[in-house]
């Protein structure tokens, strides 16, 4: 209660005279959190061209992580079944280790954003070899390099049962060992995770565990399971995170929190009957906030942000990272998902590339200790 309080008030006097970056500018989130996790961040390809200075330099100065948002996704990296588009990962890559940054590939092995030649592929053994290769070929050539791969993307289904994908379908269950056995052949140094929504949630966390039991059973190397931490300031359960990181933890796996966000906007799926882009694009119940965050919803997010680090603190011993799906509030996909064109407010940054109020709450739990 106390510290609500000074929170607060801290967040009033911050609000008012309108935080500059320069005002915390003795510390990062990487170096106050230096000794925890890896703190990171996911980059589109503007920040990766260095195109802003200003998001270029915050990059740099917060992070010590990044994770490609787009540009390792198969729809890019492998536009067609005979031709690769290496550029914008080549350039990744390169920006991660100029900057001494660790680099995490996202990702090999998902139902989303493949390229459309794949949807045109018939046989079991035509998709077989379209992943073979795939992952051969990509994280082949990063080998060394990437220290961590998302091998698997959203396998599962909210009930805890394997999504039917084009890699379920045609290949069966066994997909999942071949995905991971064939990135650890590729390259056996880096780490190799399973990365999933809502897995913290009971019925997909069994389902994860089975899962990740099989493949540890059959001998596969997987180092960890990512939390993707797509949350709600309305709806945060630490209680679910907190159980999550702990039962993944148990099967020796290392947790990370791969694409975290919290958005602040009225969900669409907790209206009945919602028909996500049609009824709600452009209505301003569903988008109020775009002449700014009012000042108590800004709290409000600080505190949660608090209150999961705090979490994660207390689990560090378990927690390899924890990655921003985003650099600032403008940049967020949230701005377009699950309602295109509204103004929303996840991150620690905002559209100015101003620490927000949430920063400097993650921030001073180190500062108190
Ligand atoms: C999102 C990107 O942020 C968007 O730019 C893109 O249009 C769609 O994909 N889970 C994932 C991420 O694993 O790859 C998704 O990223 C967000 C949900």
């Amino acid at each position: 209660m106390r510290r609500q309080n000074r929170l607060k008030s801290l967040s009033w006097a911050a609000i008012a005279l309108g935080m500059s970056y320069s005002a915390y500018s003795q510390t990062s989130l990487k170096s106050a959190y230096q000794k925890d996790f890896l703190i990171g961040t996911a980059l589109g390809t503007s920040h990766i061209e260095e195109r802003n200075e200003t998001a270029n330099q915050l990059i740099k100065r917060e992070f010590n992580a990044i994770t490609a948002e787009n540009i390792m996704k198969s729809e890019v990296i492998h536009p067609e079944i005979n031709r690769y588009n290496f550029d914008p990962a080549d350039k990744f890559v390169e920006y991660g280790q100029k900057n001494n940054m660790y680099i995490v590939g996202h990702t090999l092995v998902w139902h989303s954003q493949l390229p459309r030649f794949v949807s045109k592929i018939n046989s079991p053994d035509s998709v077989r070899l379209f992943m073979t290769e795939h992952i051969k070929t990509v994280a082949g050539r990063y080998a060394g390099k990437i220290n961590s791969w998302d091998v698997v993307n959203e396998a599962l289904n909210e009930d805890g049962t394997l999504r039917k994908s084009v890699f379920l379908n045609k290949l069966g269950e066994g997909y999942l060992k071949e995905a991971f056995d064939l990135a650890a052949k590729a390259d056996p140094k880096a780490a190799l995770y399973y990365n999933d929504y809502n897995i913290e949630q009971p019925a997909k966390r069994k389902g994860a565990i089975e899962l990740i039991k099989k493949l540890q059973a059959s001998g596969t190397k997987i180092d960890g399971v990512g939390i993707q931490g797509h949350w709600s300031i309305n709806t945060l359960n630490l209680k679910v995170i907190e159980d999550a990181i702990v039962e993944f933890s148990q099967l020796g796996l290392k947790v990370a929190f791969t694409e975290l966000d919290l958005t602040v906007l009225p969900n669409p799926w907790d209206l009945r009957g919602a028909d996500v882009n049609q009824n709600f694009e452009g209505s301003p119940k569903m988008n109020p906030y775009t002449a700014g965050l009012p000042d108590s919803v800004q709290v409000t997010l600080a505190q949660k942000y608090e209150d999961l680090f705090k979490l994660f603190l207390k689990h560090k011993d378990k927690i390899s990272r924890v990655t921003f799906w985003g650099v600032n509030d403008g940049h967020s996909w949230l701005n377009g998902f699950p309602i295109r064109g509204r103004t929303n407010y996840p991150l620690l940054f905002d559209r100015e590339f101003k620490p927000k109020l949430a920063y400097k709450s993650v921030l001073e739990l180190k500062a108190a200790k």
